[in-house]
C-alpha cells in the first residue's frame, strides 16, 4: 500500500510560511505531479514528505500512521533527485545495492533484487560498470534503480529529468510511466516541465506561493482551471488575457463587451457579476485567423516556426507582444503585417475580479471524466 494523506501541513523558515495549511489525499498507486512557479514549495513538500525536512504543523500520514516523528528510512518511501547522487568510486551495481547493503541484506537475496531492478531499467549490461562511465540517462537510471531495491511504498521524484537533453528525457519519461505501470507503486513528481506533468498525471497539483492553487487531472486543469493563476500556468504558450465588462446574464452563460463586440461565453454566471470587470481568456491554440465571435487585429513582432505550428507573438492595441497565437505550421503570417484574430465564445474562459473562474460549460466529449485517471487505483 502507498496512501498519503497531508493534514494541513505547513511549514515555516523562521517568520517565513513556506507552506500554508496544505491538504492532499493521494490514492495508493497514483501518480501525482506537483507543478508551480520556482520557490513556491515543491521540494520543500517532498522532503517533509520524505522526512528530510520538519512540518511545523500538520500531519504527513501514510497508510493509516502518521510519521511526522519517523525517521526517513522507516516512512518507506525513496527519493530521486535532479543531482543523481550516485558514489563515483562504486560500481552501478553496487550504488544500486546501497540501501540494502546498509540493511545488511543476505547476499543471495540482494543480488536478485539488484538484478531484477537492473533488468526493469535496461542496466543489465552495466552494472559492473562505474558512474563515470555512464550517460546521464543511464546515471539516472541508477538513482531509480536504488528508489527500486527498496520497494518503497511510494516514490518521490524531484525534478529527475531536467539534467538531460530533450531526446533523452522524452525517453525516460516514457520509461518513468512504463515502471509506474509495472510497479503500481504511488509516485509524486516534481518537475518545472509541462509534457512531463501532462502526460505522466493521473492528477496534477498546482502550488503557487506555499498553497494549492487547483489540484486535478491535467485535461481537468486545461480545459476547467479554477483560476486566473492554474488558467496561465497550465498551457504553452500561455493564456492571453483580455479585460471585458459583464453586460448580461441568461441561461446561455454571461455576456461580456470588448470595446463594443460581444460574446457570450457558456459559463455558469453569478448574479453579481453584471457590471464587473472581468477577465476573459483565450489559449493561443484557440486563435483562427478567420472572423470569430470577436475578432481583434493584432500586429505579430516575433514568428516562431516550429514545423508543425507557427507560434505568433504580437501586439495587441499597440502593447507589446501581449498576443500569442499559435497557427497551423505553414501559415504565411510576417512579422508588422497585421492579422485578424478571431476568437469564438466556446473556446473562453471567464474570471471574476478575484481571479476566481466562473465554471465553463465544456462538451464533455473532449474531458471525458471516465478517463481522466486511468492508472489511479480506488
Ligand atoms: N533551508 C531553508 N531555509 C530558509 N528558506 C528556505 C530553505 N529551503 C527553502 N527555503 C525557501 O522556501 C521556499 C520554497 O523553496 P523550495 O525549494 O521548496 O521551492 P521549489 O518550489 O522547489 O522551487 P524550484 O522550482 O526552484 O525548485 C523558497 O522561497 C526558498 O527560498
Ligand atoms: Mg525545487
Amino acid at each position: 500500500m502507498g496512501q498519503l494523506f497531508l493534514n494541513k501541513v505547513q511549514k515555516f523558515y523562521g517568520d517565513f510560511e513556506v507552506l500554508k495549511s496544505v491538504q492532499l489525499d493521494v490514492k495508493n498507486g497514483e501518480f501525482v505531479v506537483f507543478v508551480g512557479p520556482s520557490g513556491c514549495g515543491k521540494s520543500t513538500l517532498l522532503r517533509m514528505i520524505a522526512g528530510l525536512d520538519e512540518t511545523s504543523a500538520g500531519d504527513i500520514v501514510i497508510d493509516g500512521v502518521r510519521v511526522n516523528d519517523l525517521p526517513p528510512v522507516k516512512r518507506g518511501i525513496a527519493m530521486v533527485f535532479q543531482s543523481y547522487a550516485l558514489y563515483p568510486h562504486m560500481t552501478v551495481f553496487e550504488n544500486i545495492a546501497f540501501p540494502l547493503r546498509v540493511e545488511k541484506m543476505e547476499e543471495e537475496k540482494l543480488k536478485a533484487k539488484v538484478e531484477n531492478a537492473a533488468r526493469i531499467l535496461h542496466l543489465d549490461q552495466r552494472l559492473q560498470q562505474k558512474p563515470g562511465m555512464l550517460s546521464g540517462g543511464q546515471r539516472q537510471r541508477v538513482a531509480i534503480g536504488r528508489a527500486i531495491v527498496r520497494e518503497p511504498k511510494i516514490f518521490l521524484f524531484d525534478e529527475p529529468l531536467s539534467n538531460l537533453d530533450a531526446a533523452l528525457r522524452a525517453d525516460m519519461r516514457i520509461e518513468l510511466a512504463k515502471l509506474h505501470r509495472q510497479l503500481k507503486a504511488t509516485m509524486i513528481y516534481v518537475t518545472h516541465d509541462q509534457v512531463e506533468a501532462m502526460t505522466m498525471a493521473d492528477r496534477i497539483v498546482v502550488l503557487n506561493n506555499g498553497d494549492i492553487a487547483q489540484t486535478g487531472a491535467p485535461l481537468e486543469l486545461y480545459h476547467k482551471p479554477a483560476n486566473i493563476f492554474v488558467a496561465g500556468f497550465i498551457g504553452n504558450p500561455k493564456m492571453n488575457f483580455l479585460p471585458v465588462i459583464c453586460t448580461a446574464i441568461s441561461d446561455a452563460g454571461l455576456t461580456v463587451d470588448y470595446k463594443g463586440q460581444t460574446l457570450t461565453v457558456p459559463a455558469t454566471p453569478r448574479p453579481d457579476a453584471v457590471g464587473q470587470t472581468l477577465t476573459l481568456g483565450v489559449r493561443p491554440e484557440h486563435i483562427h485567423l478567420a472572423s470569430g465571435d470577436i475578432s481583434l487585429t493584432v500586429v505579430p513582432s516575433v514568428i516562431e516556426r516550429l514545423g508543425a505550428q507557427t507560434v505568433a507573438y504580437a501586439s495587441l492595441d499597440g502593447e507589446s507582444e501581449n498576443f500569442c497565437a499559435t497557427l497551423p505550421g505553414s501559415v504565411g503570417v510576417r512579422p508588422e503585417q497585421p492579422l485578424l484574430a478571431g476568437i469564438n465564445a466556446v473556446d473562453c474562459h471567464l474570471f471574476d475580479e478575484a481571479g476566481i473562474a466562473f465554471e465553463r460549460r465544456v462538451e464533455l466529449t473532449d474531458i471525458d471524466m471516465t478517463l481522466l485517471a486511468p492508472t489511479a487505483l480506488a
